[in-house]
């Protein structure tokens, strides 16, 4: 498996031959379809109009020419991927120009799984999105019964095509505005002496306002909510409305501060210095129980450290070297050519205490369940002292981590050192 998700490959062995194929025949995997999803990517725009803000459609529009052309019944095309609104428009365009006359539906399916949950999101979703015009009726029906064989009908709505398009950028908009608004709240807490968890569980216990998404962190990353904002910022520019396009550019700009600040925190409390100096990370994807780099907040933190001339020490259970240089090329425009000692600042360990021995601090980047169960005496044991512990995801136990001797610092967490009446 080129990705890792739990539970994912155990589904692709039970199931493949027997009612999940893989082919590259599009010709007669078009033909046989009934119904038909696109899943493919709509990556930001890199230049031209909209560049670095709107998605490019132009994958959907390549399938949609596929389907055309090769289609000899109607067809029910599903967009499954997270595209611009109105997208189904052109896709419809696109498809009922067909040379057979033939009349094919599109509708919106939106995908609101998450990665490391995904399969359990999959198999008991919050709800299955699914947005048809009047005239798609008959066919929204045939995808809503292929979903009622596990998802309870009270779960499924059916929306206009636009506002299931619309949804989709909104709802992941709303998770990222979420823990922007938490983190913009942890910078405060940190300059007051207030403690973000114990704000985020007294703000969380409101109905109203709800517990999830309130972990204060280094950042979100995966490009999806960064590319989908960017996306719902191009709309409403688009659309003339400047003010709502500032006020999604602001869930940006907190999280680029956020990684911004941690980095910089990072350097202010190593007496302002890390040059020359090994420092470990633990954790690299953006998350826990996945390999997925794109956007992830480490690569930021990385790219500041190594500028100071740190050298950086990884260690992440499931992330791939070549995937973790690939996004910083990618991304940060970093790669062994405009940075010959790249090897020499970033290095990969195989496991915790390999990249620990003998560094000046400890990073924690991502809250891999693994990290609670490390030795954290050994860890001190072979570090340079003071000993400094940066965690970035305030997973682990400050108190008993301070009592082993290191000096911590957590994200809204206050410092000891600096507020006495704590
Ligand atoms: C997100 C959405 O949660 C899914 O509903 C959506 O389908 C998906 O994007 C998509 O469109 O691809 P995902 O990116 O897999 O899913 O991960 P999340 O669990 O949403 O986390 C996103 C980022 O926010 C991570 O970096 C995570 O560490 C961070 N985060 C999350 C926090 O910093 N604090 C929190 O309280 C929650």
């Amino acid at each position: 498996m080129p990705i890792y998700e739990p539970g994912l490959k155990e589904i692709i062995e039970e199931c493949r031959g027997k009612n999940l194929f893989f082919s590259t025949d599009s010709e007669k995997a078009i033909q046989d379809a009934d119904m038909i999803f696109i899943a493919v990517n709509a990556p930001t725009k890199i230049g031209g109009q909209g560049a670095g803000r709107a998605q490019d459609i132009i994958h959907c529009e390549n399938c949609a020419r596929m389907i055309a052309e090769n289609a000899t019944t109607s067809k029910i095309v599903v967009e499954k991927g997270t595209y611009p609104v109105r997208t189904a428009e052109a896709i419809a365009r696109v498809l009922n120009h067909n040379s057979r006359g033939l009349m094919h539906h599109v509708l919106s399916n939106p995908e609101f799984l998450a990665q490391g949950t995904a399969v359990a999101d999959f198999k008991d979703p919050s709800r299955v999105l699914i947005g048809g015009q009047k005239t798609d009726q008959e066919a929204t029906d045939k995808l809503v019964s292929v979903y009622v064989n596990w998802v309870p009908r009270d779960r499924i709505l059916t929306t206009s095509t636009w506002s299931s398009e619309l949804s989709k950028l909104v709802a992941n908009a709303f998770l990222a505005q979420r823990v922007s608004s938490i983190n913009s709240i942890s910078a405060l807490c940190e300059a007051t002496g207030a403690d973000v968890t114990e704000i985020s569980r007294a703000v969380g216990m409101d109905d109203r306002i709800g517990s999830k998404f309130l972990r204060a962190s280094v950042g979100f990353g995966k490009s999806r909510f960064r590319k989908d904002i960017m996306s719902l910022i191009y709309l409403c520019e688009s659309y003339g409305l400047q003010e709502c396009a500032e006020y999604w550019n602001h869930v940006i700009l907190i999280n680029d501060f956020q990684k911004k600040r941690f980095s910089e925190k990072v350097v202010r409390k190593m007496f302002s210095t890390v040059t020359g100096k090994k420092l470990a990370m633990l954790g690299y994807a953006f998350k826990k129980d996945t390999g997925d780099v794109r956007e992830t907040a480490s690569m930021y933190v990385v790219r500041d450290l190594i500028l100071e001339e740190a050298r950086v020490h990884i260690y992440d259970p499931k992330v791939k070297r070549s995937d973790m240089m690939a996004e910083f090329d990618y991304t940060c425009g970093i790669n062994a050519k405009n940075t010959p000692k790249l090897d020499q600042l970033v290095v990969t360990a195989t496991d915790p205490y390999e990249a620990c021995n003998g560094a000046h601090c400890l990073l924690i980047l991502t809250d891999w369940d693994e990290f609670k169960d490390v030795d954290y005496e050994k860890i001190f044991t072979s570090m340079a002292k003071p000993a400094f512990l940066f965690d970035g995801r305030n997973m682990l136990d400050h108190v008993a981590l301070r009592k082993i001797g290191f000096e911590v610092h957590g994200i809204g967490k206050p410092d000891p050192n600096e507020f006495s009446d704590l």
